[in-house]
């Protein structure tokens, strides 16, 4: 072995194997891999297939020091290129994953022996893939948990059992999704008060005590007591009654590193290392790019539901005309998968109503679309990339929660940062027209502030990853914790 890798610390890195883990993990793993490490980057087999699609039969060949490895998922192998059904994927990779990985990490250290590659001295996982965990107790390293959504998310999934334990959930009947049940108070967590039950990350809306979601978050939040830390990619002074609650009760501490592609960019030489390691799932397109070049500053709306949601096609249509009516310039992406159990089919009315002012794709650079200045509002499904990302850019946000934590960030978008307005959950093309409107042209006091709100808040966070920022000083932080035993 040579004797750079001799010195290095290895960190090997286990995504959930979803985009809107895989992407927070590699960011993370390029921070790490610019402060010296040597990174093992684990995907499941069915995501290693589709990165080779999507980005070319040699992306995957790694740099030295950074290397690929695998772990089957547990599903029946696949060659789809779309999202994976997420209750079964949490269930098999939390009944199955933990021996293929600890017999991986059995090669590592092999290999280690022969001195191909240095030792592991980390793991460090996806807050919902905490059976890691225990294999680097099995081996008696640190096992960090990288939190991939966001502070209020995670303050919502710590609740689950309390609420399971109240009687409050399961819910009593499909009913209570309807009949004005969700607009309860959530009034005991300390330090927070905007919430209502139907903030909480939406695995509550079950009738089913053996429900999968609800019961692996009550397991992941429970296992996260175990780690040595808890990484969030969100920064100090954003969420901050939510960190602070999080610290009051999880004793392992917590770091806010966020936002993640701000840090990447003090790296020097981040370049060749962000063009070189990517981990879009779907192929991008890039023409959208060079039209975004072409309109006019703060001119063009942006929509995108991220990689999991989905919709029925009277959806899509309500969207399509609002859209349509709304007369703004839009870039709009479609997924493949976007529509359930059926492609996506636009009329010729909307093409010809559309043409010239409406772009389609069906996926591409979200934080290159984002920080282009002819983008002038988001319309988002809330997952907590997208939501940070366009908190980095600056860039207000129209709120359409899917599932999960989507509903939490919803209401803090709203309510709590000043950034967003809720559209739906019903989707109908007059309200969609009139917030696309108010977005964009800034037409009530709402639209305006909600502008300016989103450009303070991206100052915040260049402040917090500049050197001597929040999030600048805790990846520092973080280093001397995984640092203190490796010589
Ligand atoms: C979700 C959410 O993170 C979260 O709410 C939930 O817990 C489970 O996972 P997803 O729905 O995909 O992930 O949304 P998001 O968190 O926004 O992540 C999507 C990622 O894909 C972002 O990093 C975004 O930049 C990227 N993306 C999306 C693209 O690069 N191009 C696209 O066209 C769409």
């Amino acid at each position: 072995m040579g004797t750079i890798s001799e010195q290095k610390p290895h960190a090997v890195m286990v995504p959930y194997p979803a985009q809107g883990h895989v992407n927070p993990m590699m960011k993370l793993a390029k921070l790490l891999y610019s402060k010296g490490f040597h990174i093992t980057f684990v995907n499941s087999e069915f995501n290693h297939k589709r990165l080779l699609r999507s980005r070319g039969p040699h992306a995957l060949d790694g740099l030295p020091d950074f290397r690929y490895e695998t772990i089957p998922d547990g599903l029946p192998p696949s060659d789809a290129d779309a999202t994976q059904h997420v209750p079964s994927l949490c269930y098999s990779t939390n009944a199955t994953c933990l021996d293929p990985f600890l017999k991986l990490l059995g090669r590592l250290q092999t290999s280690a022996s022969a001195g191909h590659v240095p030792p592991v001295t980390c793991v460090v996982s996806d807050g919902t893939m905490t059976f890691s965990l225990k294999a680097a107790d099995v081996l008696g390293i640190p096992g960090v948990l990288l939190w991939t959504a966001s502070a209020c998310g995670f303050v919502g999934y710590a609740q689950y059992r309390y609420l399971v334990d109240q009687g409050l959930v399961p819910l009593k009947d499909e009913s209570c999704v309807t009949n004005g049940f969700l607009e309860t108070k959530v009034d005991w967590i300390p330090g927070i008060d905007n919430l209502r039950l139907r903030d909480i990350p939406s695995f509550i809306r079950t009738t089913d005590p053996d429900d999968i979601m609800l019961n692996f978050f009550i397991g992941q939040v429970e296992a996260a007591h175990k780690a040595t830390m808890i990484i969030i990619n969100t920064f100090e002074g954003f969420d901050q009654s939510s960190l602070q609650y999080l610290s009051s009760i999880y004793s392992p501490p917590i770091f806010t590193v966020g936002p993640f592609s701000l840090l990447l960019q003090q790296i020097p030489h981040n370049h060749s290392l962000m063009s070189s390691i990517g981990s879009n799932l779907w192929k991008e397109d890039t023409h959208c790019l060079q039209w975004l070049d072409s309109q006019e500053p703060s001119s063009v709306f942006y929509v995108n539901y991220g990689s999991i949601t989905t919709m029925t096609s009277d959806e899509l249509a309500e969207f399509a005309w609002g859209l349509a009516a709304s007369k703004c310039r839009f870039l709009w992406v479609v997924r493949p998968d976007l529509v359930e159990g059926g492609s996506v089919i636009f009329s010729k009315e909307f093409k010809e109503e559309t043409k010239g002012r409406g772009l389609i794709v069906s996926w591409c650079s979200q934080e290159q679309v984002l920080n282009h200045p002819a983008v002038g509002g988001f319309l988002t499904h809330c997952g907590w990339n997208s939501t940070i990302e366009s908190v980095r850019a600056g860039k207000p946000v129209v709120c359409w929660p899917f599932f999960a934590e989507q509903q939490t960030n919803c209401r803090y978008a709203c309510v709590e940062w000043g950034i967003g307005m809720e559209v739906g959950p019903v989707v109908e093309r007059e309200e969609v027209r009139r917030v696309v409107v108010e977005v964009m042209e800034g037409s009530s006091e709402k639209g305006k502030e909600m502008k300016e709100k989103a450009l303070e808040w991206k100052r915040k966070a260049e402040a917090a990853t500049r050197p001597g920022g929040s999030s600048y000083q805790n990846l520092e932080k973080v280093l001397d914790m995984l640092l203190k035993n490796f010589n």
